[in-house]
């Protein structure tokens, strides 16, 4: 029998999960997972947080933490929010662990010694202000490929290539915003033509892959695979595992080994059960009956369908005291395309973005699971958007199927105090309900094994349809008085129709699966088979499946969560959907601290809000005698021309930016409470103005050197920019 490894991709632990990472490589997997098991097949789920690399580095850099503090406090966090979202690993791993680190540096010994790696000396990206190699995402410039601009140097996010920071035209450091060096390095490096052709056969082979995906992987392999760098001048990672002292204080480059996280995560599962051998089967051909499946966003395909076989090849044969056999190629490597957030691309710098676990903490995980279910981009990109997502929830979930099941149950009390009614003489339509029953269960199972998830979720919701058709048509609520006996046939029919529901929503929604389960007061083991409920078995009371999204709660999130993080974000989703008085007002029916609401309202929509507050203000205009100042009291503030040169999220504050401004001879770095009235891109490359001799000072925890002049009306905030070109260091006179 097939035996299942699914893998969903390591998330960095670099931040929390947003939607779009849930409906790309874990929604999916876990549904398929979670199918599997109730048909009884062999699977083995895991995933874990991937803790190295410059995306933690880079974060532990801009918030002067340590990389480990970061990776700790991510890894848990992930971790829960995973567990929040019913999301059902066998194991939740990390990368930052000993085993992982003996098996990675087995990996690269294993390559080198079957000669597929070669030492290199070349020049890498260097900064010369930072005083440090720049690997990976320390470089941001343009796509040689596809010409996009502001690319990191390890991907191109527009096109899906793999880079290298030498390859990127333009070439910028990312951390100060100069342009970069060059210096020799010597790294290892993992001759990819060793694997050009196997790899083509390999793919060629693999017929049941997404066409698209089998496409494009192919057209890459066939322009020829270059050598790629599996080292990295980084302090942060799994030491290169050889005495040379050309690698010296290197680390193993972070695509290298997480992948192998897959294989140690699954070492720790089974070791820590106490049943060390068992991870074998999953990972190496010893039976031809393991198939490993790799669930990923798309930008993840051409390392998991290249580099990682390469890698897996590299090693060569598998061998212990026990087994000698190859590791497992990929079975197939199902990926989605990209969601995005009411029309634009989720960015976690801008934060636009659905957090999951702020969203969890306003709606249940069935809701956000349906709805991502609904929408998921499998072919193409596809949008959250909030009106779409309570009209499916109101329209789908509460009116078809949470109606169709209170009403089974209702009337089960309600005629039959609760205990199943043996059927009468069957016609063609009750025979046809358990038609619809087998069909559902047949047709959305193939669906599920063919990754076709959303599909998969309209035809159980059809078998909802199909209920509510039924009830309809049979119309209980006049039979009973009349014919008692057809009344209890369609109570029955009607409980096992929601009993085929329980099952069917199983993997996509378990906790309706589950209060499903309760309501019927069943105790047998779910199936992925059905298995009438008998007569004379007690329900339980009828009580609703579902509580309608209200306008009030998506104001509540989109304020409250959205407006807290980022008021301009939130402004922009309040004004697609509300007025402005009933924001105010349903944010301050909900609140628990009024002044506090009121706050994050003013910083979503401006100083008006909440009466009171404009007033002092004139008053104290008013109030002022007009205070002349000499000449010379003026000519004391160093105001100067300065140019933008980098623009960065503060790290502990939701309204500031930290911007770096170079003044000509200098580069400073100041705090401006800019965020709610500028993106980061509207500033960059401008001409600022700066007061450059104003004492330092620091702003939440970050030295602001100065400061930027601006005009603000209570409502918008301006910033003074020369209306012409003019060198950074002038002076205002
Ligand atoms: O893109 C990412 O978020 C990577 N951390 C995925 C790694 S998948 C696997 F190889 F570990
Ligand atoms: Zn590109």
């Amino acid at each position: 029998m097939v035996r299942y490894m699914v893998t969903s991709a390591l998330p960095y632990a670099n931040g929390p999960i947003h939607a779009g990472h849930l409906a790309g490589a874990y929604l999916p997997a876990d549904i398929f997972v979670r199918y599997l098991r109730l048909k009884g097949e062999e699977v083995l789920f895991v995933c874990g947080t991937d803790e190295h690399g410059t995306p933690i580095t880079f974060r532990a850099l801009k918030e002067g933490r340590s990389p480990r503090e970061i990776v700790d406090e991510f890894h848990e966090h992930i971790k829960t929010t995973f567990e929040r979202a019913k999301i059902s690993f066998d194991h939740f791993g990390r990368t930052e662990l000993p085993v992982h680190y003996r098996i990675s540096q087995e990996f690269f010994l294993k390559a080198l010694e079957n000669g597929h790696l070669v030492k290199k000396v070349s020049k890498q990206a260097y900064c010369e202000h930072d005083r440090m190699f720049l690997p990976d995402r320390y470089v941001v410039g343009t796509c040689p490929y596809c010409g996009a601009e502001n690319q990191r140097g390890d991907q191109c996010e527009v096109c899906g290539r793999p880079l290298t920071p030498e390859k990127l035209i333009n070439p910028r450091c990312n951390i100060c915003g100069n342009p970069i060096t060059f210096r020799d390095s010597a790294h290892y490096y993992i001759r990819m033509k060793d694997f050009e052709e196997k790899l083509k056969e390999w793919v060629e082979a693999q017929k049941h892959w997404k066409p698209h995906v089998r496409n494009t992987v192919l057209a890459w392999i066939e322009e020829g695979l270059e050598d790629r760098a599996i080292t990295r001048d980084l302090d942060w990672g799994i030491p290169v595992p050889v005495d040379d002292e050309d690698v010296k204080g290197k680390v193993l480059y972070v695509w290298f080994e997480a992948p192998i996280g897959y294989v140690s995560i699954t070492v720790e599962h089974f070791r820590r059960q106490g049943r060390e051998g068992e991870w074998k089967k999953f990972w190496l051909n010893l039976d031809g009956q393991t198939r490993v499946i790799h669930f990923l966003g798309k930008d993840n395909v051409p390392f998991h369908a290249i580099f990682w076989p390469a890698f897996l090849m590299a090693y060569g044969k598998y061998r212990d005291g026990e087994v000698e056999a190859e590791w497992l190629l990929p079975y197939d490597v199902p990926s989605n395309e990209y969601l995005n957030l009411e029309g634009r691309k989720f960015s976690t710098s801008r934060n636009w973005a659905i957090w999951v676990h702020e969203f969890l903490d306003v709606f249940p995980a069935d809701y956000l699971r349906y709805y991502l279910t609904a929408i998921m981009p499998e072919t193409h990109d596809s949008d959250f958007n909030f009106a779409d997502f309570k009209s499916k929830i109101n329209e789908e979930l509460v009116n078809n199927l949470g109606n169709f099941v209170h009403r089974a149950l209702s009337f089960a009390n309600r005629y039959f105090e609760g205990i199943v009614p043996e059927r009468g003489e069957m016609d063609e339509l009750d025979e046809r309900a358990f038609d619809e029953i087998e069909r559902a269960l047949k047709e959305t199972g193939d669906l599920i094994a063919r990754y076709r998830f959303k599909d998969a979720l309209k035809r159980v919701m059809e078998l909802a349809i199909f209920g509510n058709r039924y009830f309809d048509y049979r119309k209980p609520w006049k039979t009973s008085k009349v014919d008692p006996v057809r009344t209890a046939t369609t109570v029955n029919v009607s409980l096992q129709i929601v009993k085929a529901l329980g099952i069917l929503l199983e993997p996509f929604l378990p906790d309706a699966s589950e209060r499903i389960w309760h309501l019927l007061n069943l105790e047998e083991l779910k199936e992925w088979k059905f298995r009438e409920i008998k007569p004379g078995h007690r329900v339980r009371k009828a009580t609703p499946m579902f509580r309608k999204v209200t306008d009030e709660d998506i104001i509540h999130f989109i304020v409250n969560y959205i407006g807290r993080g980022n008021p301009a974000s939130a402004r922009v989703l309040l004004d697609r959907y509300y007025k402005r008085e009933e924001v105010v007002k349903a944010t301050l029916e909900r609140s628990i601290n009024r002044e506090e609401s009121l706050a994050i309202l003013r910083s979503i929509y401006g100083e008006e809000i909440g009466g009171g507050t404009e007033e002092p203000r004139k008053k104290e205009k008013e109030g002022k005698k007009m205070e002349y100042v000499d000449f010379e009291d003026f000519a004391r503030l160093d105001l100067r021309v300065g140019k933008v040169v980098s623009v960065e999220n503060h790290p502990n504050a939701d309204k500031l930016y930290v911007v770096k401004v170079d003044l000509g001879d200098e580069i400073r770095q100041l705090v401006a409470g800019l965020k709610a009235y500028y993106k980061p891109e509207e500033l960059l490359n401008r001409y600022v103005i700066v007061v450059a001799n104003l004492k330092p000072k620091k702003l939440r925890g970050v030295e602001s050197q100065g400061m930027l002049l601006a005009a603000d009306d209570g409502k918008n905030v301006a910033l003074l920019m020369p209306d012409r070109e003019i060198k950074p260091g002038s002076k205002i006179r």
